[in-house]
Order: structure tokens, then C-alpha cells, then sequence
């Protein structure tokens, strides 16, 4: 048996969906561990795209148990309409969902309060999913649990006291305070979407403990990347929950000697969304070239991503982060067809070589990345052995696995699960 995260080791988006999904075949479970609707699977069932934000997205398998850890903050609304956008594809059909009842709820107000900070100087780009205030909410000990939903005073007790510390903050943005209606219906939603999210709702710690000790294969999906960690990322410019692998355990209660591997997931190249330091950035008609080539738009908001070259010192911390046994390296057939294929080595700053990305915001700004380039190859359709990889291309990972530090579980040369160059199974090896 064995316990593995899997987990973003870049700025998020590095094609986690496609590894968890060829993971879950193993797992008995798919646990999500942290965040919320901030997140965005594209999966394609039956031939038909479908983006989830919240389910994990080993939900694919029928019959695996998926899990929302404690840790999550979950927006009720968006779960309902995932959960009913998966049963009409014959998905969830066996009562696999269990929503850990400690999660969070986001509601309205936490949306709002956001949009209206986000529109002002200086706002650091976030998905606008109420996603921090929520975050703000828990550690300030006036959070609405999933659990609250069913006691229908006590989530009107929560939500007033909630908003009367919430509303002169509103209105010092200039936004209107919400009327006594519209809180009654907030509060009605919610109870109701409790009410009918309920069947699900559990404990979800001791579930994950229970499958665990009975030897059962269990994955641990994240979200969002190791660089977006709330206490390790580019702080601020980070989401609010603990993203790194640590984060599995934290969320659901599981402690960090059940864990048997940590698989960090990272692109051939590097992208990014919202503010924050990203030093390997392209800007025009690089980065739409790249962009255009790796689909690197939102899908939680669209978003064109900011995308550059791959970045290793930024890896190496990741790896050292989370604690990557490996890395399943995804997308490299984006940078076929390039003319030149860059990454950077290392960094100098103030005279000095270094080789993980500095965590101070002033020295990440003064440091200037060190490329190695490579001429750019062909396609790699049909590639499904590393010796058959074009000799640069090998060049390319190869440099990547040393300075990374760890090996790779696996190199993914196109979105079908068939184009994948399987090197190790963190479940097995
Ligand atoms: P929030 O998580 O919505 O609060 O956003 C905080 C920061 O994290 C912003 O820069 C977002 O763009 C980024 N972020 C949040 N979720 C994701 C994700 O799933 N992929 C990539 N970036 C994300």
C-alpha cells in the first residue's frame, strides 16, 4: 500500500489533472487537500470538456471515493452544480463523495469584500472565488463550517456577527452594505445548499485514516503550486491556503508518517497568473508563441497566463518545499516546434551564483537569471520511450533532473494519457 501527494511544484497549472487522473487508476481514494473554487480541472468525459474547481479529479474513475479535505474552503453553489453537471455523465453515481464537515464555506460576502479590494491600486490579481476572505475568516476564528449549515440559527448568528465586522469594511471601499433581505436569502442559499450537500458531508480525517490503516492505496491531490504556499510563496503574491505537500496533511488530519511519496508536478516552461515575481517571464510574441502553444489561458477565469521559461532555482525550492521524492514533467511537447528552447540555471545576485530562488522580494528582483539554451526539436508524437526522445530534447530533461535534484516519475508528451513516458510508479517503486 502506499499514501502519495501529488503536488504543484511551480505557480499552479503545470497539468496536475492529467497525472492525478493516471494515478487514481491505483488509488482506492482521491483525497483534494486545500483551496477552493480558486482551482480549475479541465477533464474530458465520454469526449466532452467539463471544468471542476472543487471535486478532485480522480472522479473519473467510478467507484473511488473523493474526498474535500477539512482544510478546503468550499463554496456550496459551485459544488451543487459540479455535482450535478457530474451525475448527468454518469459520474458520482455510488455515493463517492464525502465533503469533510470542518471545510469552510465561502458565501456571498467573502465575494464581495474581494471584488471590492481587487479593484483597487495594488490588488494582486486573485481569482475573485472569495477564496482569502474566507482564509481571513478561519483564522480569525468567525468562520462558517460546513457542519454550521444544518443549524440554521447558528449560521444566522455566524453570518451577522461575520458582517458586522465586514460591512463598514464594504462601505470603506464604496461598496454598498447588503440589504436585510439580501442576507436572508444569503443565509437561506446556504442552508438550503447544506441540506442538500449533506448526504455527503462526514468525517473525512477519519475516513482518510481508516482507508490508510486498512493498507488501501490512497492520493492525495493538490492545488494550486508549492510557490503559491501562504507561509513558503512569493508572499503576497501567493493564494491563502498551505499548498505545499505538508498542506495534505494539515487539511485532512492525516499525520506526515502515513506518507510514502510526494510527486511534484512541473511544466517544460513556466507560467504564472496575477501579480507577483515571475523572473523568467517572456514578454510579446514569445509569450503569445508560448501561450498560444500550451491552451496557457485560465480555466477558472480565463485568464491569459503569463508564461515564460522554465525556472530551476524556483523548482529546487519547490522540490526542497515539499519534499518531492520526483517529478512527473508535463507539456513538453508545447516547446516542439520552438526555435529555441531556454531555461534558467541559476541566478546571480550581488556577485554571487545561486542556485534556489531567493524567498526576499527585493533580492528576487535584483536577481538576474542565468539561461542555457537549446537548439528547439521537432514533434514528439508518438514518443512513448525516453530513448526515442530527440537527443536535445533528452539534453533538455536531463539538465532539468540534475538540477532539479530528484528523478522523474514521468514525462508527459501530449494530453491523452496513452503520450506518456512512464519512467517509475510512485505507488510501486
Ligand atoms: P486566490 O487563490 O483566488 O486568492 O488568488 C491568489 C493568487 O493565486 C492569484 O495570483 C491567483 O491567480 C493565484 N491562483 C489561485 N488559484 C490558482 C490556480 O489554480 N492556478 C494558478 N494560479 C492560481
Amino acid at each position: 500500500m502506499s499514501v502519495v501527494i501529488v503536488v504543484g511544484a511551480q505557480w499552479g497549472d503545470e497539468g496536475k489533472g492529467k497525472v492525478v487522473d493516471l494515478y487514481a487508476e491505483a488509488a482506492d481514494t482521491v483525497v483534494r487537500y486545500g483551496g477552493g473554487a480558486n482551482a480549475g480541472h479541465t477533464l474530458v468525459i465520454k469526449g466532452q470538456k467539463l471544468v471542476t474547481h472543487l471535486v478532485p479529479s480522480g472522479v473519473c474513475h467510478p467507484g473511488k471515493p473523493c474526498v474535500l479535505g477539512d482544510g478546503m474552503v468550499i463554496d456550496p453553489h459551485t459544488l451543487l452544480e459540479e455535482i450535478a453537471e457530474l451525475s448527468a455523465r454518469g459520474l458520482l453515481a455510488n455515493g463517492e463523495l464525502l465533503i469533510g464537515q470542518d471545510a469552510h464555506v465561502i458565501l456571498p460576502y467573502h465575494k464581495r469584500i474581494e471584488q471590492l479590494r481587487e479593484g483597487r491600486k495594488g490588488a494582486i490579481g486573485t481569482t475573485r472565488r472569495g477564496i482569502g476572505p474566507a482564509y481571513e475568516a478561519k483564522a480569525g476564528r468567525r468562520g462558517v463550517r460546513i457542519r454550521d449549515l444544518f443549524r440554521r440559527e447558528r449560521l444566522r448568528e455566524l453570518v451577522d456577527a461575520n458582517l458586522e465586522e465586514l460591512v463598514p469594511v464594504m462601505q470603506h471601499f464604496g461598496g454598498a452594505a447588503p440589504t436585510a433581505a439580501e442576507v436572508a436569502q444569503w443565509i437561506d442559499e446556504a442552508a438550503t445548499a447544506g441540506e442538500r450537500l449533506r448526504p455527503h458531508v462526514g468525517d473525512a480525517s477519519r475516513f482518510v485514516a481508516d482507508k490508510i490503516g486498512r493498507g488501501a492505496n490512497v492520493l492525495f491531490e493538490g492545488a494550486q503550486g508549492t510557490l503559491l504556499d501562504i507561509d513558503h510563496g512569493t508572499y503576497p503574491f501567493v493564494t491563502s491556503s498551505s499548498t505545499i505537500a505538508a498542506g495534505a496533511c494539515q487539511s485532512t488530519g492525516i499525520g506526515p508518517s502515513k506518507i510514502d511519496r510526494v510527486v511534484g508536478i512541473t511544466k517544460a516552461y513556466a507560467t504564472r497568473v496575477g501579480a507577483g515575481p515571475f523572473p523568467t517571464e517572456l514578454h510579446g510574441d514569445a509569450a503569445e508563441a508560448l501561450r498560444q502553444a500550451g491552451g496557457e489561458f485560465g480555466a477558472t477565469t480565463g485568464r491569459p497566463r503569463r508564461c515564460g521559461w522554465l525556472d530551476l532555482p524556483a523548482l529546487r525550492l519547490g522540490v526542497r518545499l515539499s519534499g518531492m521524492d520526483g517529478l512527473a514533467l508535463t507539456k513538453l511537447d508545447v516547446l516542439a516546434n520552438m526555435p529555441e528552447v531556454k531555461v534558467c540555471v541559476a541566478y546571480k545576485l550581488d556577485g554571487r551564483e545561486v542556485d534556489e530562488l531567493p524567498t526576499d522580494l527585493d533580492d528576487i528582483a535584483r536577481a538576474e537569471p542565468v539561461f542555457a539554451s537549446y537548439p528547439g526539436w521537432g514533434s514528439l508524437a508518438g514518443v512513448t520511450q525516453f530513448d526515442d526522445l530527440p537527443t536535445t530534447t533528452r539534453q533538455y530533461v536531463d539538465t532539468v533532473q540534475r538540477l532539479a535534484g530528484v528523478p522523474f516519475y514521468l514525462v508527459s508528451v501530449g494530453p491523452d494519457r496513452a503520450e506518456t513516458i512512464v519512467l517509475s510508479d510512485p505507488f510501486r517503486d
